[in-house]
């Protein structure tokens, strides 16, 4: 793991968006995976600034809600065209957002591995953190072999997004999200966190057992994930001056 603290979630996005710009630069037809929630919309703006060439770049969405469709306000799907497709030259056929309004979600969720497996498997995943220590949506116990399934929120997460729903009564129940295991195969995997209420998660995913009821715990074991942090997501680590030295001390050639 590579814990990079930066003093605001502004200069931790613009590595990261630097991250993303370079992969897209080195690789004609990068395959990414994509997070939705508060937490990526500051990238998602950096990247639209940066005019990049999407046209071959194919994106797969960690997770949608079950029952919303498409065009709903709240959906993910709104919520990725919104804020981040449309204003990029990307081929909506590339575009994957799990189904949240299949008639058979077990299908389309097989599907949907299949999908990532035919693309090629996901080049560099774009993860969230939950106050709960969830990835994607999968939440405290979810299997760390978990594969794209239906999960059901926790009573904190659907406080926590009750948010962009003016009410955590009006928020779904069930989700579809891509699986551990799913967002373990991907070659590179970027977490941001951002905020004094993501500290705890932040502590126990790093400096923590890996653990079912912390399913972000689990990036210990990816041999290539990167950690953005602001000062306050960071601020219950125990071993803070080693992350500041080890990514001040980086050999020219690792520089990001
Ligand atoms: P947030 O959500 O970015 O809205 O805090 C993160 C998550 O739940 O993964």
């Amino acid at each position: 793991m590579e814990i990079v603290i930066q003093p605001t979630a502004e200069a931790a996005t613009s590595i990261a968006a630097r991250l993303i710009a370079r992969l897209l630069r080195e690789k004609p037809d990068p395959v990414l995976g994509l997070a939705t929630g508060s937490t990526p919309l500051r990238l998602y703006e950096e990247l639209v600034r940066l005019r990049l060439d999407w046209r071959r770049v194919t994106t797969f969405n960690l997770d949608e809600y079950v029952g919303l469709r498409p065009d709903h306000p709240q959906s993910y799907h709104h919520f990725m065209w919104e804020n981040f497709f449309r204003h990029l030259n990307i081929a909506k056929r590339n575009v994957h957002i799990p189904d949240g309004v299949a008639r058979n979600i077990q299908a389309s969720c097989e599907r949907y591995e299949k999908q990532i497996r035919a693309a090629g498997g996901i080049d560099l995943q774009l993860l969230g953190i939950g106050a709960d220590g969830h990835i994607g949506f999968n939440e405290p116990t979810s299997s760390l072999a978990s594969r794209t399934r239906i999960k059901t929120l926790t009573p904190q997460t659907r406080k926590d997004n009750g948010r962009f729903f003016g009410g955590e009564h009006k928020v779904p129940h069930h989700v579809i999200t891509m699986g551990v295991g799913t967002i373990m195969e991907a070659r590179q995997c970027l977490l941001l966190a951002f905020g004094k209420n993501k500290s705890r998660a932040v502590a126990a995913m790093v400096e923590g057992p890996i653990a079912a009821v912390n399913p972000a715990s689990i990036l210990q074991m990816h041999p290539q994930a990167k950690i953005f942090l602001d000062a306050s997501a960071a601020s219950k680590l125990q071993r803070i001056d080693y992350y500041h030295r080890v990514f001040d001390d980086k050999p020219d050639w690792q520089r990001i």
